[in-house]
């Protein structure tokens, strides 16, 4: 249980399942997610065992984290980071379960999507998966240094930092070759900046020490502080981390691939 408390935290503290803004219980769900193909909401990981996940077993814990499909079958939208979850490593994804089965279980129903047509067909899921999902652990890259590694372990299994700072194409699939380099509409409509080590577009002018204070306090090097679903999942989550574990994800984002991407909100 403590170990999943420390995988819940390195996880962003799963940040989605509270809505925040209407003082919604925690982990109860019912946080409206837009995405340019409709509203979900996120949706009830409690103990409960009628509204929330409490009647679930370890194995339908491990297939909805790794592979997007619920207990009855149900393909899950990936709004749901299970193709970053799936990267995880089965210790880990039963540690955070210990860890949310100790919360206090709230009861609330779920809401359905608001989806739009073809969007809103879960059969679709199947298909998408088929082009854009991957599963399976991640597997440690032997040419890189155990501090690589680790870094790679937390930015990509736990803190998903891509399903949120990589641009998606139209069909909702992560761009391969442009990873991290800031989307437009990211979850919620927010703009999440590029964050490749890019001099001009990215933080190509931080450095590993900021990365880390920004993780732990939500400040950038400038001064300002960072807001919405980011200072939640500082907040909750990547503050708790180890300053060792802090300084792996800023050896690994710092070594990504710079790319150019200037990334400018819409005009309104
Ligand atoms: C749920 C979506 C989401 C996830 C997951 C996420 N981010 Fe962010 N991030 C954002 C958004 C949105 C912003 C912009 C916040 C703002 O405008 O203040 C942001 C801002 C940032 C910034 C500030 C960049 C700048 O130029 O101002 C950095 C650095 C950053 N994130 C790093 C990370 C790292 C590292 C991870 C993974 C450990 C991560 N983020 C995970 C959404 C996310």
């Amino acid at each position: 249980m403590e170990r999943g408390a420390y995988v819940f935290r390195a996880a962003g503290g799963c940040s989605c399942h509270t809505d925040v803004k209407n003082d919604g219980a925690f982990m109860a769900g019912g946080r409206p997610i837009a995405t340019p193909f409709g509203t979900i909401y996120s949706t009830n990981i409690t103990p409960d065992p009628k509204t929330g996940i409490g009647a679930w077993s370890d194995a339908d814990f491990l297939r909805a984290m790794t592979l997007g499909v619920g207990p009855s079958g149900e393909q899950y939208f990936p709004v749901f980071p299970y193709t970053s979850f799936t990267r995880m490593t089965r210790q880990d994804v039963l540690d955070l379960k210990a860890y949310i089965f100790s919360i206090t279980p709230v009861e609330q129903a779920n809401r359905t999507p608001e989806l739009q047509a073809p969007f809103g067909w879960r059969f679709g899921v199947r298909m998408w998966k088929w082009l854009y999902f991957q599963p399976g652990t991640l597997q440690p890259d032997p040419g890189q240094s155990p501090q690589w590694n680790r870094g790679s372990y937390l930015a990509q299994a736990l803190g998903h930092c891509g399903e949120c700072h990589t641009p998606r194409n139209l069909m909702g699939g992560l761009q391969k070759g442009r990873r991290h380099a800031g989307a437009v509409d990211g979850p919620d409509g927010e703009l999440a900046p590029n964050i490749t080590p890019d001099a001009d577009t990215g933080i190509g002018s931080w450095s590993p020490a900021d990365l880390v204070w920004f993780l732990q306090l939500g400040l950038k090097p400038d001064g300002d502080d960072t807001q919405g679903l980011m200072s939640e999942l500082i907040e909750t989550g990547y503050s708790h981390l180890s300053e060792s574990d802090l300084e792996a994800i800023a050896v690994y984002i710092q070594s990504l691939p710079a790319i150019h991407n200037e990334v400018v909100p819409p005009e309104n």
